[in-house]
């Protein structure tokens, strides 16, 4: 199916949108109950639901609209089992980092669900594109970054909207992934995107169950000047 069939309606564009409290309690819902996702069901997500979301997430900001996002869907078994692989093997390298306790519950964390995740999407940003002309990158050359990053968090949002869950995986070797999807050699890694249907509904990040890092306060997080 062509990704404009599921181009938001014009309709919906000239309307006066109407965002109501209804509305802005159903949002907060939504980004209270996003999670990092690592555990999905079996079942299929449709793939008109992902091409709706993809477009969405092509809706996001982008520094100079350059719109940088550059989207791999991985479906051939023999990339999906590489990435499973680099996946492993940065993993194992990551828990030498740690030490006793902290390793211990390190490698207790399930921190991919690669295996039972129906659909597999990489990011990346095509950082010489030069859509947008340069405007707002010329200094921060990162800002490119940033914007693939929005449009990631845009999809993140919008599959949850539907109950359908997303896992970022960045325990991963960047450059081999870049090979192992045979993309173009200035296009920067920036996540794999694990997405299926979850297997629990929770309000509570798995890393704070699991006792590795609890939420900080906003006050913590605020400085004044
Ligand atoms: C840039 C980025 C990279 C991440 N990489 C991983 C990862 O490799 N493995 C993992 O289990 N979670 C990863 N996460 C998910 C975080 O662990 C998760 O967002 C955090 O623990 C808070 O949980 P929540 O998303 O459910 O609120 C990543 C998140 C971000 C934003």
């Amino acid at each position: 199916m062509a990704a404009c069939d599921h181009e938001p309606k014009a309709k919906r564009l000239t309307n006066k949108p109407t965002f109501d409290q209804a509305f802005r309690d159903k949002l907060e819902e939504l980004v209270l109950m996003r999670r990092d996702v690592r555990h999905f069901t079996s079942r299929k997500v449709p793939d008109e639901i992902v091409e709706r979301c993809l477009n969405l997430a092509c809706r996001a900001p982008s520094v100079g609209h350059s719109q940088p996002w550059r989207i791999v869907k991985v479906q051939d078994p023999v990339r999906r089992d590489a990435i499973i692989e680099n996946f492993e093997q940065a993993n194992a390298q990551a828990l030498q980092n740690y030490e006793g306790t902290t390793a211990e519950a390190y490698s207790r964390l399930k921190l991919a669900g690669l295996r039972d995740a129906d659909v597999h999407i990489a990011f990346f940003a095509d950082m010489n594109a030069d859509t947008g002309k340069g405007l707002g990158s010329n200094s921060m050359t990162e800002t490119k970054l940033y914007s693939v990053v929005s449009a990631i968090q845009i999809l993140w949002l919008a599959l949850r909207a539907h109950g359908i869950g997303l896992g970022w995986v960045s325990i991963l070797d960047p450059d081999r992934i870049a090979r192992d999807l045979d993309v173009a050699p200035d296009w920067v890694f920036v996540g794999y995107l694990c997405i299926g249907y979850p297997v629990e509904e929770t309000d509570t990040p798995e890393l704070v169950k699991a006792g590795w890092q609890d939420r900080l306060p906003l006050t913590d997080l605020i400085l004044e000047r």
